[in-house]
């Protein structure tokens, strides 16, 4: 069976976070919602910019480090946990399998496109653009293009340094 126990202390913390994540989601303009982001956990750089309607984890924003100068555009969702199904078999609820949360890293200078997920688990590199309505599953290297569902690096830009 999954371990669904929750302490007094961390029904508290949910409470808080979800009442952060509400500001965090709605509040305009952008600066405003920052410190609702940063008191649900998140790492967040300078100059860093999340936009409205942004999905946060609200199991794990702890796990979530975003470096500077980064735009995360609107309806972007970023995922810290799933069900880990090594031990899934046939008869058996999924829901009995245990969550397993994995951190996400978003490299300086990375733009996420509009209404992209970012699995569990997954490094985004300095300066890389996600595409638009892309599940990024795997770590994205720095400096490239990357799109679609699972993205994959169409353009780089690495090999073009001064
Ligand atoms: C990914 C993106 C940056 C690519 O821009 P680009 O480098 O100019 O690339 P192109 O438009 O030349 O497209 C290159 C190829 O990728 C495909 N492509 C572009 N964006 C894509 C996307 N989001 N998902 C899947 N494929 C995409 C194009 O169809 C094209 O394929 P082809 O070579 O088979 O014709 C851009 O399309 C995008 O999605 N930007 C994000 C927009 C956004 O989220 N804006 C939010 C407001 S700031």
């Amino acid at each position: 069976m999954a371990n669904n126990h929750r302490t007094f202390r961390n029904v508290t913390h949910g409470i808080v976070v979800r009442i952060c994540a509400f500001f965090a989601r709605h509040l305009f303009p952008a600066q405003l919602r920052m410190p609702f982001y940063k008191m649900m956990g998140m790492k967040i750089g300078k100059g860093t910019k999340i936009a409205a309607t942004v999905d946060v984890d609200q199991s794990a924003p702890e796990l979530i480090t975003i470096g500077n100068n980064v735009w995360v555009t609107r309806g972007v969702m970023l995922l810290c946990h799933q069900r880990d199904l090594s031990q899934y078999e046939v008869g058996k609820p999924v829901m009995d399998c245990e969550l397993v949360y994995k951190p996400i890293v978003i490299g300086d200078g990375a733009h996420i496109g509009i209404g992209s997920i970012i699995m569990p688990g997954v490094t985004i590199g300095e300066g890389a653009v996600i595409g638009a309505g892309s599940v990024v599953t795997r770590d994205i290297p720095p400096y490239c293009v990357a799109v679609g569902a699972p993205a994959k690096v169409i353009k780089s830009f690495a090999n073009l340094e001064k």
